[in-house]
Formats: structure tokens, C-alpha cells, sequence
């Protein structure tokens, strides 16, 4: 006889379904927005026959003047708060970084997760004179939107270096392939599930040395826990978390994690 597939014993179903039902009816408005946004997003997508970040990026083409970084964002955020969201790390936590860059100038700074690259403007547009900015995206589409958006900003491929490749197999390479010895500064702000494997990896290829800064988006929303774990337990540095809010939202609880190398224990 063909093996039959395991299956939940409806007893145990029955037992969870007056939890599921809580769940379902005291986050409602959640899921509700939730599965209306993405509703909303596939029939944009159909209609327009763009992604939504290529909606995005016309509107900052249309908006935006070139050659100066503080439109490109403008732009950026108007269209992200009033028409469509996209997860760029917005004007509040965006102000966090700006200060956590003045503060440190750094001049080698690592960027994972370039997306349109409202960030790496962001970044790109406090660092001091002769310093370089790498910029880490696996998306090819996402990609080709942040270079023009770069260039768009005014800022060359001395200043700015996008390298279209997943983190994992670009930290490695850090060193041979970009004569890097040491990162100033980490943005990453790619998949949360990649946080702690790429903070490790960039431990062990030598890339932070005492004193290297560490910034981390959405460590609260959607979150990052085994990351924060690792942190706490590991010793390596000093850190905290700058609570804020999700990027153009207001209610939803976020924060960015700011970690400074104290070298090996
Ligand atoms: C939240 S968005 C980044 C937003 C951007 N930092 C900003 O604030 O404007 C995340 C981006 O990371 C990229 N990404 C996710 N995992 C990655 C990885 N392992 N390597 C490189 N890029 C990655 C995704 O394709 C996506 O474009």
C-alpha cells in the first residue's frame, strides 16, 4: 500500500483552531491591510507591466532634479508615503544614519542590500572627501534601477561601487577581488535571515577591525533575532538599538542596531 502522508490528528487541529481564530480576529486590521496591499501591488503590476519599484523610479526621473542627492530622496519619500510603499529606510532612521556617519567618517563603507539605492545616496552624500562606498545588491532589477539613481545623484564609480552579487559570495572577495583591508562602516539592510552569517563571515575574512561600526535595519520589524542573539552573546562588541518606527509607517515598532568591534576577545 502507498504510504499515506502524515497528517495533523484533527484533535490537535480542533485544540489549535480557538487559538487561530484569536489570532485572526485580534490582528484583523493587519491581515487585512496586509493581504489588500498585496492585492493592490499584483494588479499594479499587471496594469502598469512594472515592478514597483521601475513605478517608483519614474516618478523620482519626473521629480527629482539630477545632480542633487536631497531631491532624489525627497522625491523618494513623497511617493513612498502618499502613493506606494517600498522599503527604503525613509527619512526618520535615515536621520540615525546620517548622524552614526558624521559622527564616525568613515572611508570604507559597506553597503548589503542596495535596492534603489535611497540609502546609498543617503550614505553616499555624508561621507568625507576620498572615501569610497561599496554597494552590495543580488537583485539585477533592483540594480540596474539603484545605478541610475546613483549616477542620477551625481556620484561616479569612485565614490560609489555597486557590485551585483548575493553578500555571501561578494564578502569573500572583499579583499582579493577590491583590495580591501579593513571596513569603517557596515550598513546591512538585505535579508534578515543573512544578518548573522554575514556578520560572521565578515569577522572571519578580517574585514572589521577595533573600533568598525556595524549598523542594522529592522532588527525589531520584521526583525532580526538570531542576529541580536549572536550579538548579546558573542562579546565581540559594544552595542545598542535606536528605537523608531517602521519606514513611512506610524504605528509599527522598529529599530536599528549599532554595533561597535572591540576586536578579538
Ligand atoms: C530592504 S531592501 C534595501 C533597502 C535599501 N537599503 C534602502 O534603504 O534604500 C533589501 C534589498 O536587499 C537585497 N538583498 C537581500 N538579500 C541579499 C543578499 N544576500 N545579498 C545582496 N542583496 C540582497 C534585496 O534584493 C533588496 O533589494
Amino acid at each position: 500500500l502507498p504510504k499515506c502522508p502524515r497528517m495533523v490528528s484533527p484533535a490537535i487541529a480542533l485544540a489549535f483552531l480557538p487559538l487561530l481564530l484569536t489570532v485572526i480576529i485580534r490582528y484583523r486590521f493587519y491581515f487585512v491591510l496586509f493581504y489588500r496591499a498585496i492585492l493592490i501591488r499584483i494588479w499594479k503590476d499587471c496594469v502598469t507591466g512594472l515592478t514597483r519599484e521601475e513605478r517608483a523610479f519614474q516618478y523620482v526621473l519626473t521629480h527629482a532634479t539630477p545632480g542633487d542627492p536631497e531631491s532624489i530622496l525627497e522625491a523618494f519619500d513623497e511617493w513612498c508615503s502618499k502613493v506606494e510603499f517600498i522599503s527604503n529606510i525613509g527619512p526618520k532612521k535615515g536621520k540615525i544614519l546620517d548622524r552614526l556617519l558624521l559622527e564616525q567618517r568613515p572611508l570604507t563603507v559597506l553597503e548589503l542590500g542596495t535596492h534603489c539605492g535611497y540609502s546609498t545616496i543617503r550614505i553616499a552624500r555624508a561621507l568625507p572627501l576620498g572615501a569610497r562606498l561599496y554597494s552590495v545588491e543580488m537583485d539585477q532589477r533592483n540594480a540596474a534601477i539603484a545605478e541610475k539613481i546613483i549616477r542620477l545623484a551625481g556620484f561616479d564609480d569612485d565614490t560609489v561601487e555597486l557590485i551585483v552579487n548575493p553578500s555571501d559570495e561578494v564578502i569573500p572577495r572583499l579583499r582579493s577581488d577590491y583590495g580591501l583591508e579593513r571596513l569603517d562602516f557596515v550598513f546591512m539592510d538585505h535579508w534578515k535571515k543573512c544578518y548573522r552569517p554575514d556578520l560572521e563571515l565578515l569577522e572571519g575574512c578580517g574585514l572589521l577591525g577595533k573600533g568598525s561600526m556595524i549598523v542594522a535595519d529592522n532588527v525589531l520589524f520584521p526583525g532580526a533575532p538570531k542576529f541580536l542573539r549572536y550579538i548579546r552573546k558573542c562579546g565581540l562588541y559594544e552595542w545598542k538599538i535606536h528605537r523608531a518606527t517602521l519606514e513611512y509607517s506610524r504605528g509599527i515598532r522598529d529599530g536599528m542596531a549599532e554595533l561597535v568591534y572591540q576586536g578579538i576577545k
